[in-house]
């Protein structure tokens, strides 16, 4: 008789090509909704079992769901952010998480330079006078934006995608500053980012672009405040998490043209709520989490997140985790 093989749970439908980095070893159960989370209730349930979760930012891993998991040995973040965990818990109980880091840093970084330029533009408001019949005529001021050409950016987290951003910003003959924990002269030489104070880099940009993942020290840190050192024709750009901004902080100062506009792919809470006011302002462009939204990168975050999943599980070789601690 052969030995059942490992229960490995996949919280929501991937790329074929994931699964069958899965299926020759382990029992895959699946959520096969294609766009709707797997219900708590029904996560808590399949953690009964489980050795190995492949799940995506929109499922919670907290302590609760570690308590009904006691044979879970590896979560697979299918992201390279992880903030929807809670790593520590996981460490206490020597479960490793893994994320996928890298293989979708050029597509979140073209992004973040499109909703730079499609805000500072005022693309999607161009796009809805064509579609709505309101082009009257060619007229001096008509849908006047900011330059970004030779502007000032400003970034926060000179990370990964952070210098991928800054990269494309040379090419706009922008100068670029940053603020992060640490100066990284190595980065520096890379991208010639000048590293700043974060209250000098928002008094000197012209635009500001977030970066940084989200943790107790990164949560609001641009709010009230911070806005009130922005200049007044400032364009705030924000792909990290939407709680690394205060959004109440960011509705005020975007209706009191505290500053000019802000384009946002990530809000406090996911999907943008129905009564957000955010949705009555003209002078913000908002997106539905889609950074690293390209066929090629999904597929290759979903390989990712597989791969890490059966290489912990096989031979105890992850190739991104988060906690290598939960491994000693
Ligand atoms: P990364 O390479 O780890 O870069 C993060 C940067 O933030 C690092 O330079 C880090 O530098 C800095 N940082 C960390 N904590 C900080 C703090 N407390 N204060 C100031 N700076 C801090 O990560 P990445 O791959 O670029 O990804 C960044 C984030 O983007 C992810 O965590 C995720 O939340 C988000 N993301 C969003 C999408 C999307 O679809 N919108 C897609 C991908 C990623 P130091 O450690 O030196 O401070
Ligand atoms: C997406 O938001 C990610 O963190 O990969």
């Amino acid at each position: 008789m052969t030995a059942p093989r490992p229960l490995v749970y996949v919280t929501r439908m991937l790329p074929e090509a994931a699964l069958e980095v899965l299926r020759p070893h382990f029992e895959v159960r699946q959520w096969t909704q294609e766009e709707t989370p797997v219900p708590r209730d029904v996560f808590l349930a399949e953690a009964a079992s489980a050795e190995g979760i492949l799940c995506l930012l929109t499922e919670r891993i907290d302590r609760e769901f570690l308590e009904r998991a006691p044979m879970l040995k590896v979560v697979a973040n299918m992201a390279v952010g992880y903030d929807n965990i809670d790593v520590a818990a996981c460490t206490a109980r020597k479960v490793l998480v893994t994320n996928t880091p890298g293989v979708l840093t050029e597509s979140t970084a073209d992004l973040a330079f499109a909703l730079l330029m499609a805000t500072a533009r005022r693309l999607p408001e161009a796009r809805d006078v064509v579609l709505q019949d309101r082009w009257r005529a060619w007229s001096p001021m008509f849908l006047t934006g900011q330059d970004v050409h030779h502007a000032t950016l400003g970034i926060l987290g000179l990370g990964r995608i952070g210098r991928a951003v800054a990269r494309r910003a040379s090419g706009f003959g922008m100068k670029v500053l940053y603020y992060s924990r640490n100066r990284s002269e190595e980065a520096e030489a890379e991208t010639g980012a000048l590293c700043r104070p974060l209250g000098d880099l928002l008094r000197e940009s012209d635009f500001v672009s977030v970066h940084q993942p989200l943790t107790p020290e990164t949560r609001h840190i641009i709010g009230e405040r911070e806005f009130g050192l922005m200049k007044r024709s400032a364009v705030l750009v924000n792909t990290s998490r939407g709680l690394v901004v205060d959004e109440d902080a960011l509705y005020r100062a975007l209706r009191d043209r505290t500053i000019w506009a802000a384009g946002l792919d990530v809000f406090e809470s996911e999907p943008l709520s129905a009564d957000s006011p955010l949705r009555t302002l003209d002078n913000v462009v908002l997106l539905p989490h889609i950074g690293s939204a390209t066929i090629a990168t999904r597929t290759q975050m979903a390989l990712a997140a597989a791969t890490n999943l059966r290489e912990y599980l096989l031979r105890g070789k992850p190739v991104s985790p988060v906690n290598p601690e939960a491994m000693e």
